[in-house]
Parts: structure tokens; C-alpha cells; sequence
């Protein structure tokens, strides 16, 4: 049985240190790697007080981190890996995969995609000057699956470190299924090794990939099944589920950080109201507890429906 390594997704807005942190506390045993939200570049400085503070190896003991770098131009890319390389960090991973509106049509993002000679042009760039390892983490194409292969043409120049593949084009945002069918069976034209993303829930989910991606694939990336559930990586690695006092102790971790982080309560609602987003489908017995934590006002109603809902 081949060995598989988990990743935990970068989500922007949601696994910022705080909870990147209480993951690796709490169920972080099996997690491999963990990926910063995008990193953007700046004119004047290489990073924003909150970017810096995102990749402080003080603020990420024991995590084995890889910063993201979102940009379309060679030279800020470079401004940011050699900052990041100077805090101690040995690889980058450029995001080639952001469907959203203000990003994509800047051509930066899954916007990149389309733009292949561009695209081609700043690889080389990269590669040429790198200071890091630099994984890529990409969808298939802009607006049609057919853009695949010649994106891995592309990606087949240069030394890439690791191929992340979410297998949607730019438009199909999340929705939808992941094209699988085509993730499988392009795996073997990939010069990188594979890591795939997309909608992994279960352990049938890994092994229908494993076993169609002709050994391309060493590793397996999860976002939103991760928010959804905190112990999934370790239940798709043999392990158990989380038990109610575990999540209670891991979202009671979540809530006072973000407290101390923030010092007021409003902004730390609204993160543990976007992670309950995710988590509610678990409580399919409590469906009137979990829509009243997402319309609740204060944080202190949310920790009675919190108690409501885990006991
Ligand atoms: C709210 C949200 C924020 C995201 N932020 C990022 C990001 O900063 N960088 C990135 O590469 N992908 C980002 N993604 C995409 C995820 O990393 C992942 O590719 C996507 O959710 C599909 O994987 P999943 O089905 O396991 O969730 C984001 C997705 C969501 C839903």
C-alpha cells in the first residue's frame, strides 16, 4: 500500500495561524504540510504586518508551513520568496488556482491560466531565480478541461517542486464535481509528482484516486472536509473520529485565541460562524440548533448554541 501524505488546503480568511495552530494541537499528527492563505505582493515592502505575521516561525512551531505567493509578475514574486527565504523557509508555492472575480481578471490566479505564453515566460523567470523550492498549485484550465494538457506542458519545463491539481476550470468556482476522469488521466504526462485536491471526504475518495493515477500521486490536499471535520485526515490515515469533547476542546482553543488575537467579539463571531458554515452538516440531528449559531448576534449566544448543539 503506497504511503500517502495529507495536506491541509490554504483557505483564505480561515486558516490563518490561529487555527492552523489548534489543527496542529489538536489533530494535527497526520497533517504533512499546511499552506499559508495567498500571499500578495506589495509595492514598497515585501509583506503586510498581518502577511508577516501569517509566516513568524514563532507563530507556526512545529508546522511544517509553505508560504503562497498569488502574483503574475516575476519580480515581486522574487521580492516575496527571498523575504520568505530569509525567515528560514526552504519552499514556495505559487497559487494558480484563485477562481475569484478581483484576482482571475487581473490575470493573476486560475486568471494566469489562459495567458500562456505570459504564463511560460514567468516560469522561467522564477525558476531561473529562485532562491526556494517552488511547488504549483493550479486548476485545469480557465473556461474548458482541454487547457490541461497544455498546461502541463508547460508546468513539464520547469523543476517543479509538486503539482497540486484541483481538477475545476476558473468558472466552476466549487461547485459541481471535480473533473477526476481527467486528473487520472493526465497523472502519467506529469514530469512533478501529484498532489490532488478537490472534494475529498473519505477514504473511497483517496483510493478511487490512488488507484487511477498510475503512482503519479504521493499526496492528497483537503480543504473544506478538513473545516467540515478536523479529524479527517486522521480517519483517512486509519485513525478515529473526533470525539465531542475533542471538538469541544478544539473549537474552545479556536475561540479564545481569535479573543486574544482580535479583543473584541464581533470579528471572532464571524470566524467561528464561518467555520460552523462547514461543520454544521455534521449534526444532521441538531439541523434548528446549527441555523440559529449561524444567524446568532453575539458570541455569547453562540456558545450557548454551541453547548446546545456538542452537549
Ligand atoms: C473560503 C475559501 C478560501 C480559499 N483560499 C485559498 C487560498 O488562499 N489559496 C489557495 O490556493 N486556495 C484557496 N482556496 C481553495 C482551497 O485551497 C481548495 O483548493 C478548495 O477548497 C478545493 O478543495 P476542497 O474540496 O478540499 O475544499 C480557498 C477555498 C475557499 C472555499
Amino acid at each position: 500500500m503506497k504511503d500517502i501524505k495529507y495536506y491541509l488546503a490554504p483557505m483564505e480568511g480561515i486558516t490563518g495561524y490561529i487555527y492552523r495552530n489548534a489543527v496542529h494541537d489538536h489533530f494535527g499528527e497526520n497533517i504533512a504540510k499546511y499552506f499559508t492563505p495567498f500571499l500578495v505582493v506589495h509595492e514598497k515592502r515585501a509583506m503586510s504586518n498581518k502577511e508577516i505575521r501569517e509566516i513568524l516561525p514563532e507563530n507556526n512551531k512545529g508546522i511544517n508551513l509553505i508560504p503562497q505567493i498569488l502574483t503574475d509578475d516575476a519580480e515581486g514574486f522574487g521580492r516575496v520568496e527571498r523575504a520568505l527565504h530569509e525567515y528560514g523557509y526552504t519552499e514556495v508555492n505559487l497559487n494558480l488556482g484563485c477562481p475569484s472575480k478581483t484576482v482571475a481578471t487581473k490575470g493573476r490566479g486560475s486568471g494566469f491560466l489562459k495567458r500562456t505564453e505570459k504564463l511560460d515566460d514567468f516560469l522561467y523567470r522564477i525558476f531561473e531565480n529562485r532562491k526556494c523550492d517552488i511547488s504549483i498549485k493550479t486548476r485545469i484550465g480557465e473556461s474548458d478541461v482541454s487547457e490541461y494538457e497544455g498546461l502541463l506542458e508547460i508546468f513539464n519545463k520547469y523543476p517543479v517542486k509538486e503539482l497540486i491539481v484541483h481538477p475545476r476550470v476558473r468558472y466552476e468556482y466549487y461547485k459541481g464535481q471535480p473533473h477526476r476522469d481527467i486528473f487520472c488521466k493526465y497523472a502519467v504526462k506529469s514530469a512533478a509528482t501529484l498532489c490532488y485536491n478537490g472534494d475529498v471526504f473519505s477514504k473511497s475518495d483517496v483510493d478511487e484516486i490512488i488507484d487511477h493515477s498510475a503512482d503519479k500521486v504521493s499526496a492528497i490536499m483537503t480543504g473544506r472536509g478538513m473545516i467540515a471535520d478536523p479529524s479527517l485526515i486522521r480517519v483517512l490515515n486509519g485513525g478515529r473520529p473526533y470525539t465531542n469533547d475533542e471538538l469541544k476542546e478544539f473549537l474552545k482553543r479556536i475561540t479564545e485565541d481569535y479573543t486574544a488575537a482580535f479583543k473584541a467579539d464581533r470579528p471572532v463571531l464571524q470566524k467561528m460562524k464561518e467555520l460552523w458554515s462547514y461543520m454544521g452538516q455534521g449534526f444532521p440531528k441538531r439541523p434548528a440548533a446549527v441555523k440559529e449559531l449561524l444567524k446568532c448576534r453575539t458570541l455569547q449566544e453562540y456558545k450557548m448554541l454551541e453547548m446546545q448543539i456538542l452537549g
